[in-house]
């Protein structure tokens, strides 16, 4: 069981693939902490590395794409947003409430999803159109 980086999530970007592995590999950290009965102590861990870390794997993404004119900018970005603006609020509530199972259960299902979809659509759009200079 577990989430693992594979060849078929790969954008062409090694920087960049090589950031996704690092996400992946924190979201497996945490789904085996959950198996191990750690997933409460994980979870604070992975909120202070994704802290750091979402702002700068997005701001290399961003980067790229202002670099090379890619016309959906603005919507990658937005989504980007998006998912800030859910790890923002989740912190927020494990600040208030005290991280709790349910907050856990919420990073796997939610935030592993989206990057999950993020990467596979939204990111390969990107690689597809640095491969081919088209959109
Ligand atoms: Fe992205």
């Amino acid at each position: 069981m577990g989430i693992q980086w594979r060849e078929s999530l790969s954008i062409g970007v090694e920087a960049i693939d090589n950031q996704h592995k690092e996400l992946l590999h924190r979201f497996d950290t945490l789904l085996n902490a959950c198996q191990a009965g750690q997933g409460i102590e994980e979870l604070k861990r992975l909120q202070t590395f994704l802290d750091e870390y979402i702002h700068t794997h997005f701001n290399d993404e961003e980067a790229l794409q202002r670099h090379h004119n890619y016309p959906g900018y603005q919507a990658h970005h937005a989504e980007h947003l998006y998912f800030i603006d859910q790890i923002n609020k989740l912190k927020r509530e494990t600040q208030q409430e005290g991280v709790s199972t349910h907050h856990v259960v919420e990073t796997n299902n939610m935030l592993l999803k989206w990057l999950l979809n993020h990467i596979s659509k939204v990111d390969m759009q990107l690689g597809a159109f640095l491969k081919s200079g088209t959109p």
